[in-house]
C-alpha cells in the first residue's frame, strides 16, 4: 500500500484550513464556535452539515457524514484518502512523497484493474464465436447492440480458469486476487468464480467496474444470479446499478424509478426511461435510502407485481419515508416484472403507470384493502403501519401521514397519536421530534452510552484523564469505541482529525465523528469518567441480578426450590454494593 507520512499528512491538513477548503463547496455561517451550512452529500432544506474549526472535523447531523479535510475531499470528490492527501497537497504547495510502496501498485489499484480486465474479457466474450448464443439470447430478449455495449455486458463461458489465466503474470498480489471477489478457492490456487453466466458489471460514480452481476446461462446451476460478494471496492448496500449512467438524470428530474433487476434497469433506459436506477444483488437497505436521498427526494419503486415484490416495494418504500424521501409505488400488472411490461405494453403504458404512482401509504391501504377488513385484522395492520409511521423522524412528513391514516381508515386523530408513541417506546426510540443525529443513536444501551461519555470526555480533557482511561481500556468493551480511545492514546495527542483518519471504513468514521462533535464544557472530568467506569463495572452485574431474578420468579411459579439462586442474587448484590464502595 502506498502510504505518505504522517508528518506530511499534518502539514498538509495545517496547510488547508478545513473552513477554507469547504467554504468553497459549502456556504457556511457561523453558529456559536461552530459553523453551519447546508449538506453537499444530503438533499435539505435546513443546514445540519456542521464544521469545527478547532477540531479541524465536520459532521453532518442529518445524514451522519463526518470526517477530517482529507475525508470530505474523499466524499466529494470520489477520491481515496492518499489521492486527497495529494491534491491538497498541490493545491496548497506541499510536496508528498509516497513511502512504502516497495513496486507493488496498491491494493485498490490492482483491484480496479483486475474488474477493468474482467469487464473486458467477458464482453469480448460474448462477441466471439463462444458467446453466440448468449448474444442471440439477449438479443431477443429485446436489448440493442447499444445497450449491450453501453453496459458493458459480457459472457464467462464454462471454463474454471478462462479469467484466472488472464490475470495470470499481470504482478497482481493475491491479496489482490482474494479480495476481488472473482475468484474461489481451487485445490492448485484460484479458480474463476463466474461461469456459466451473462455478466453484468457494476460500475461506480466515476463509471469504474467495481462487481459483477451474473445471470445463468446454459448450465443447471439453480442461482439464476449470483453477485459479487462484499469486496473492499463492493458495498452491496449502498450501490445502485446504473448509476453512473442515471445520476444526472435522476438529479435534473428529482425522481428516480427504481426498479429490482438488471434486465428491468437495461429495457427502462433503452426505452427512454433514463431516470432508472437498479438495486444490485440485495434488498433495498437504508444505506440506499441515505446514498439516493443525495440525489433525489423522490422515489417511484417499480418492483415486479407479484406478492414478494409487492412486499419488498413497501419495505423498501418505508425506509425511504424514514429517511424523508417521498416513495410512491407503481403498480406493476400482476404476475410481470418490468422488463416483462416493458416488452408487453410499450414505454408509453409503462410511463403512464410512473405517472400514476401512488404514495406508498395510501398503496398500502389499498393492497390491503384496510376499509374493507374485519376489525381485528384492520388494527393489525393499523399497529404494523404506525411501528413503520415512529420510525419517521421528520414531524411533518409523519404528520401528513398520520392525517392520511386517520382520515382514510376513519380513526380518531388524537388516538392514533397516543398510538404512535407507543410504538416509538416500544421500539425504544428516542421521541422523533428529538434533534439527534442518527448515528449517535446506535449506541444506546447504558454500557455502551457510558463508553461513549469516555470517549467525549477523553477528547474534551485529554491530560487530566487520559491514564485514567488508560488504566481501564479494557472496561470498554464496544469495538469501536475502544479503538477509537486507544487511538486517542496512542497518538498521544488531541488532534481529533487524525483520529478519524485513522477509520477507513465510512460507516465506522461517520459515527465516531458525530461523537466528536459534541461540544462539551466539564468542570470535573476525572469524576465524569470514575462515574463511567463504576457504571461498567456494575453493568454485567446488574444484568447476572435481572437474570437472576427472572430465574426465581419462574422457579416460584413453578413452586420449585429457590434458595440457591437467591442466595446466588444475594452474592452479586453484596459484589455491586463492593464496587460502589470501593469506587466513593
Ligand atoms: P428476478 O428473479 O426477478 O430476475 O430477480 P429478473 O431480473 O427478472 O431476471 P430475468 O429477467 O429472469 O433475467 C431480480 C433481481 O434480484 C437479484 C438480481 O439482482 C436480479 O436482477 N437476484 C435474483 C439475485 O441476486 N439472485 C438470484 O438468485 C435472483
Ligand atoms: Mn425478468
Amino acid at each position: 500500500m502506498a502510504r505518505i507520512s504522517q508528518e506530511t499528512i499534518d502539514r498538509i491538513r495545517h496547510a488547508s484550513d478545513i473552513l477554507d477548503v469547504i467554504s468553497q463547496y459549502v456556504n457556511l455561517k457561523k453558529r456559536g464556535r461552530n459553523y453551519f451550512g447546508l449538506c453537499p452529500f444530503h438533499h435539505e432544506r435546513t443546514p445540519s452539515f456542521s464544521v469545527a474549526p478547532e477540531k479541524e472535523i465536520y459532521h453532518c447531523f442529518g445524514c451522519g457524514a463526518g470526517g477530517s479535510v482529507f475525508n470530505f475531499i474523499m466524499e466529494h470528490e470520489n477520491l481515496s484518502f492518499v489521492e486527497a492527501v495529494q491534491q491538497l497537497g498541490r493545491r496548497y504547495g506541499i510536496e508528498v512523497e509516497l513511502t512504502g510502496d516497495s513496486g507493488t501498485k496498491r491494493l485498490f489499484t490492482q483491484l480496479y484493474e483486475i474488474h477493468e480486465i474482467a469487464a473486458n474479457l467477458y464482453q469480448k466474450n460474448l462477441f466471439s464465436d463462444r458467446g453466440n448464443a448468449a448474444l442471440e439470447y439477449l438479443i431477443n430478449r429485446g436489448l440493442s447492440d447499444k445497450t449491450i455495449k453501453t453496459f458493458r455486458v459480457g459472457f464467462a463461458h464454462g471454463s474454471w480458469d478462462y479469467l484466472t489465466e488472464t490475470v495470470r503474470g499481470k504482478g497482481f498480489t493475491r491479496e489482490a486476487i482474494d479480495k476481488s471477489g472473482l475468484f474461489g478457492k481451487g485445490k492448485q490456487g484460484p479458480v474463476d468464480r463466474f461461469r456459466s453466466r451473462i455478466m453484468f458489471p457494476i460500475m461506480n460514480r466515476s463509471s469504474k467496474v467495481i462487481a459483477f452481476g451474473g445471470r445463468v446461462f446454459e448450465s443447471d446451476d439453480p442461482a439464476k444470479y449470483m453477485n459479487s460478494p462484499e469486496t473492499p471496492l463492493y458495498h452491496k448496500s449502498e450501490v445502485f446499478y446504473g448509476y453512473h449512467k442515471t445520476a444526472p438524470d435522476v438529479r435534473s428530474e428529482n425522481a428516480a424509478v427504481l426498479v429490482e433487476g438488471y434486465m428491468d434497469f437495461l429495457q427502462m433506459y433503452q426505452g427512454g426511461i433514463q431516470n432508472v436506477l437498479a438495486v444490485s444483488g440485495t434488498a433495498f437497505t437504508d444505506r440506499h435510502a441515505l446514498q439516493i436521498g443525495k440525489i433525489t427526494q423522490k422515489v417511484y419503486l417499480t418492483y415486479d407485481g407479484d406478492e414478494a415484490g409487492k412486499k419488498a416495494a413497501l419495505r423498501a418504500g418505508y425506509s425511504l419515508l424514514q429517511n424523508s424521501i417521498d416513495a410512491l409505488i407503481v403498480s406493476v400488472p400482476e404476475n410481470l416484472d418490468p422488463d416483462d411490461w416493458m416488452r408487453k405494453d410499450g414505454v408509453k403504458t409503462v410511463q403512464e403507470g410512473i405517472s400514476g404512482a401512488l404514495p406508498l401509504l395510501k398503496y398500502h391501504l389499498q393492497v390491503t384493502d384496510a376499509k374493507n377488513l374485519p376489525a381485528v385484522e384492520r388494527s393489525n395492520l393499523v399497529k404494523e403501519i404506525l411501528a413503520e409511521l415512529a420510525e419517521i423522524r421528520d414531524s411533518i412528513i409523519r404528520d401528513d401521514l398520520l392525517q392520511t391514516l386517520a382520515n382514510e381508515l376513519k380513526i380518531n386523530e388524537q388516538e392514533l397519536i397516543r398510538k404512535l408513541k407507543e410504538a416509538a417506546s416500544r421500539k425504544r426510540l428516542p421521541p422523533p421530534d428529538e434533534p439527534t443525529s442518527t448515528q449517535t443513536n446506535l449506541f444506546t444501551t447504558v454500557a455502551q452510552k457510558a463508553q461513549v461519555e469516555i470517549l467525549t470526555t477523553l477528547v474534551s480533557s485529554f491530560s487530566e484523564v487520559k491514564q485514567l482511561v488508560k488504566d481501564h481500556l479494557d472496561l470498554m468493551s464496544e469495538p469501536l469505541l475502544n479503538k477509537a480511545a486507544s487511538l486517542f492514546l496512542e497518538y498521544d495527542v488531541d488532534s481529533t482529525a487524525v483520529i478519524l483518519e485513522q477509520f477507513e471504513d465510512k460507516i465506522e468514521r461517520d459515527k465516531i465523528a458525530s461523537i466528536l462533535m459534541v461540544e462539551q464544557n466539564i468542570d470535573d472530568p476525572q469524576s465524569v469518567i470514575q462515574e463511567c467506569l463504576i457504571t461498567l463495572k456494575a453493568q454485567p452485574i446488574k444484568d447476572k441480578i435481572e437474570q437472576a431474578r427472572l430465574k426465581i420468579r419462574e422457579l416460584e411459579a413453578a413452586g420449585q426450590d429457590t434458595n440457591d439462586i437467591v442466595l446466588e442474587e444475594r452474592q452479586l448484590h453484596k459484589q455491586l454494593l463492593l464496587i460502589y464502595q470501593t469506587n466513593k
